[in-house]
């Protein structure tokens, strides 16, 4: 049996029924957690009726602040930047969703989102939500073959896309070329919608795309949001697991909405009139939570940014903090530690003074990183929050809170209140003793967890919930120090974090394998100076191939066409045969020292073919 502490459930009711509050509900819950982790069962404020994209706009407009600044968005051009207001904003998302209505798409229906940073995207996602369609944004940098495999998996109804996209000094990124490589194998699409970005030309076919500008022209400014319960679906956000098949992560509406309005609020301690940016895309749960509906739902005036950290040069997150006065400035480490290599000069020729509260996100800070971040970027005035939490649990978990918690560098602190985590062994048994690591478990649901993996219910249930029992695995590994703070030490699955993306072992090497002449591979994550982890692939070839420089090329552009080019190793290694167990398992662990240049591999006892070992390592 599981002993539950039941005074966490009674406080966990208790803090969720209040905060629950902070939105607005056109018909209150009375009920709040009904959640139950032994039968991978998630529902809060199940009674509930709102909608997002209302609690996001309309309730702030109707509070006579729809003159206030939503949106401050930064072009790629550093001399282009455009202001949107509360009200421009309601206008665009009603013109859009009348236009998304008028194409037939329903409450329940799935809409692919495959675009960069442009206001248009937070358009799509909020009219989307404000008739009860549930997005599924892909992340801009995937490849026509993700993109198609996560459309047909939700067999989404439109897309929505733009031209090209302009980053850096890439100003012709493909993206409807790309869509267009797919749509054939794509029968569920009826229509797709196009934000003409750049002003070249693309090929439109007639009666399936349509430009985003014809589709609202002549669309009534008003439109009623739809009536949506707490538990019906938000949206749908994939990501990778240990297995070859990325996750529909799903989740709801009234819970996710309270947990990342609460969060945003707590964590980077917003204040009315305070500039928020976070540097995330909306590609990834980052941008959802924390540029979509955590902010918006607070009414807070944010910066979005289309470009680069390092164009025109290094020091543009800098030029930006100054030119729009950030207070709250949200990012990754790996983008400090690539910022940071640059040098002092770059931060120290404009003035920080504005900002205030400094956050990251993705993967744990190292000492380096957090110190120039701390004395350089917040010139040792501003609180450094490093925030732990997941696609699937929605917000902020682990966090500190400024000005209330004592910062340890390297160190997510102290669960936020009304979070329960615990350390658990590998018997599930609670390890109390300080500095011993463990597996992270969440021992009582939160309003922002996710609620199934789409369409494979039991998916959700064997990934979460049976591993440690009556708990949430989270797959991260962790451990408490003698003064109660908690410190991540990474995952504990295969699944690689790269510049704080998460990238499946899996799906790599499903992509490496699909390439000509590659009989096997295995790939594992390395440490990497500025991206935190790096891919390193261990491949064997087919009988009669010899490896060579065109084999390569050919694994690397097999990645980048099947995931995208984020996903590309930093190291191939050609080999004659993989560590495997005598039941045909690949043994990582080997791999992983082999990659790290360990000369010590441990028990190579139960290999199945010792002589492999010889061949790993001739690098
Ligand atoms: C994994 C989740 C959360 C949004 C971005 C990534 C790692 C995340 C931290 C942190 C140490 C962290 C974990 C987690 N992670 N934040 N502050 N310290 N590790 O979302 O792609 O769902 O990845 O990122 O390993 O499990 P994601």
């Amino acid at each position: 049996m599981i002993q539950k502490n039941q005074n966490n459930l009674a406080i966990s009711q208790e803090f969720w029924k209040k905060e629950g509050k902070r939105i607005d509900w056109f018909t209150e819950y009375t009920k709040v957690n009904e959640s139950n982790f032994s039968q991978g069962h998630i529902e809060w404020f199940s009674d509930g009726i709102l909608n997002a994209s209302y609690n996001c706009i309309d309730r702030h407009i109707l509070q006579g602040n729809g003159n206030r600044t939503a949106l401050i968005w930064q072009s790629n051009d550093p001399a282009v930047s455009k202001k949107i207001s509360y009200q421009e904003l309601l206008d665009q998302v009603c013109a859009f969703s009348n236009a998304l209505k008028e194409i037939n798409i329903q409450k329940g229906d799935r809409v692919c989102i495959y675009m960069q940073m442009i206001p248009e995207a937070i358009v799509a996602m909020l009219a989307c939500a404000r008739i009860g369609a549930i997005h599924s944004v892909v992340f801009g940098a995937f490849s026509s073959t993700a993109l198609e495999n996560r459309i047909n998996d939700s067999q989404c109804k439109a897309l929505i896309t733009q031209d090209f996209g302009i980053r850096g000094l890439k100003l012709d990124i493909p993206m409807k070329d790309n869509a267009d490589k797919i749509l054939d194998n794509c029968p569920s699409i009826e229509k797709v919608i196009v934000v003409n970005r750049s002003n070249n030309s693309i090929n439109m076919q007639q009666g399936r795309d349509i430009f985003w500008h014809d589709f609202v022209m002549n669309q009534p400014r008003t439109c009623e949001p739809e009536k949506m319960n707490a538990e019906d679906p938000l949206f749908i956000l994939y990501t990778s697991g240990s297995t070859g098949k990325p996750k529909g992560v799903l989740h709801t509406t009234g819970g996710y909405l309270v947990y990342t309005s609460y969060t945003h609020q707590k964590v980077f301690d917003y204040q009315q009139g305070d500039i928020y940016w976070c540097t995330a895309d909306i590609g990834w749960i980052t941008g959802h939570s924390y540029i979509v509906y955590g902010p918006l739902s607070n009414g807070a005036t944010q910066v979005i940014f289309e470009g680069v950290p390092n164009y025109p040069d290094f020091g543009r997150f800098w030029q930006i903090i100054e030119q729009h006065q950030v207070n709250i400035f949200y990012t990754a480490p790996t983008a400090l530690r690539a910022l940071m290599k640059e040098g002092n000069s770059w931060p120290q020729r404009y003035n920080l003074d504005s900002l205030k509260v400094l956050g990251t996100v993705g993967e744990p800070i190292k000492s380096p990183e957090w110190r120039w971040y701390y004395e350089i970027i917040g010139q040792s005035n501003c609180p450094i929050v490093d925030t732990w939490w997941q696609t699937e649990t929605g917000g902020i978990l682990i966090s500190p809170i400024p000005h209330q918690t004592e910062l340890k560098p390297g160190s997510a602190t102290h669960p936020l209140p009304g979070i329960f985590p615990e350390i658990l062994d590998e018997n599930q048994k609670k390890i109390e003793e300080a500095n011993k690591t463990g597996f992270l478990v969440i021992t009582e649901s939160w309003p922002g967890q996710m609620r199934t993996v789409y369409g494979d219910h039991q998916r959700f249930i064997d990934t979460y919930f049976s591993q440690a029992p009556g708990n949430y695995f989270t797959g991260d590994g962790a451990y408490v120090d003698e003064d109660g703070y908690y410190w991540i030490t990474g995952r504990v699955d295969d699944v690689l974090n790269v510049s704080g993306h998460r990238i499946g072992t899996a799906e790599v090497e499903g992509a490496i394998g699909a390439a000509n002449g590659v009989a096997e591979a295995a790939v594992i994550g390395y440490n990497h100076e500025i991206t935190g982890e790096g891919i390193y692939a261990f491949v064997t070839l087919m009988t009669g191939i010899d490896p060579s420089e065109a084999i390569k090329n050919d694994i690397l552009a097999s990645v980048a066409k099947i995931i995208g080019p984020h996903a590309k190793p930093s190291v191939i290694q050609f080999v004659s045969g993989l560590p495997k167990t005598r039941s045909g398992k690949i043994m990582r662990r080997i791999l992983k020292k082999i990659a790290q240049n360990e000369s010590d591999l441990g028990d190579i006892s139960t290999l199945a073919d010792p002589s492999v070992i010889d061949s790993l390592l001739k690098k």
